[in-house]
């Protein structure tokens, strides 16, 4: 669905992204992670054709970027920011004004609401909604005219666990569908969840990429054992036979309440291999 070859962009002096290369196949998920100012946003405007790039090729569903057309462009769901909403008109009209400019049938509007769960805010203008319940109005415009491909820069940012839930459903549900989902994150646990597929942007290459539990297990060089006791206290364990007598042992005389292996979270994955924090603290 997306072939990306060699892509450079520099702003100015400044090179963001240095021969960027990469391949998206049909109807899954991949998660674009780096941390602030590594290029994502600037990427995902290359991949949708808002952004000239410097060198490379780039196509979107078998089209060269460079050469796509208004018509082509409409069939990308785009979510960017937060913007972009008109505030005194209510949740209904703000995606009929999007159906008018699109030509798309309003007789979705009611039904995309209800898909975001929005369906009881349909009369209340964009103004007075909560941060969580812009970004589902934001996410039902960019799936109004039921997009094959969807891009979405940092979809969860700033929100609150349930409205997160929630807009992890709205795109596993899009993925049921068959739709490809590219999108960015700053969250790990959110990637780990979400993605089939995560790509580690730093200094303008992709230095990692694999499905998050690969990954995981590809970087467990020290294969601990977690236990924790019955009375509360805890131990770790290298994983060896050594180890294995001492748990089977704790298990035996019945004092072992929890066993868990700790591979490394995909935060640790990015830390060694950048010496940077995938999130802001
Ligand atoms: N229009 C522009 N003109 C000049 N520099 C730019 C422009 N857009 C982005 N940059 C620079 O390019 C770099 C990458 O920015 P970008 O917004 O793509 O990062 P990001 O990975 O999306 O960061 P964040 O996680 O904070 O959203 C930054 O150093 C930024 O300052
Ligand atoms: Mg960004």
């Amino acid at each position: 669905m997306i072939n990306c070859k060699e892509v450079s962009k520099s702003f100015g002096e400044h090179k963001v992204l240095d021969k960027v290369s990469f391949d998206v196949p049909e109807g899954v998920i991949v998660g674009l992670l780096g941390p602030s100012g590594a290029g994502k946003t600037t990427l995902i405007n290359i991949l949708t054709g808002q952004l000239t790039f410097d060198a490379g090729e780039v196509s979107v569903m078998n089209k060269d970027v460079n050469k796509l057309k208004g018509a082509d462009k409409d069939k990308f769901g785009i979510m960017m920011d937060r913007f972009g909403l008109y505030e005194r008109f209510t949740c209904a009209e703000n995606l009929a004004v999007f159906a008018d400019v699109y030509g798309i049938n309003k007789s979705n509007i009611k039904e995309s609401l209800a898909s975001v769960g929005l369906e009881d805010a349909a009369k209340t203008k964009a103004a007075d909604l909560s941060k969580g319940m812009r970004a589902r109005l934001l996410l039902a415009r960019a799936l109004l005219h039921d997009p094959k491909i969807i891009f979405l820069d940092e979809p969860t940012s700033g929100l609150d666990p349930k409205s997160v839930k929630g807009i992890h459903e709205i795109i596993q549900n899009k993925k049921k569908e068959g739709c490809t989902i590219f999108l960015t994150t700053h969250n790990m646990d959110e990637a780990t969840k979400l993605c089939d597929d995560v790509m580690l942007l730093n200094e303008g290459n992709i230095v990692e990429r694999g499905r998050p539990s690969d990954l995981c297990r590809k970087y467990n060089k020290d294969k601990k054992i977690k236990v924790t006791m019955k009375d509360g206290s805890d131990g770790e364990y290298k994983q060896n036979a050594d180890a294995a007598d001492k748990i089977a042992e704790l298990i035996r005389q019945g004092s072992l309440e929890t066993i868990h292996s700790e591979e490394p979270t995909l935060e640790t994955i990015f830390l060694e291999l950048t010496g940077k924090k995938l999130e802001e603290d």
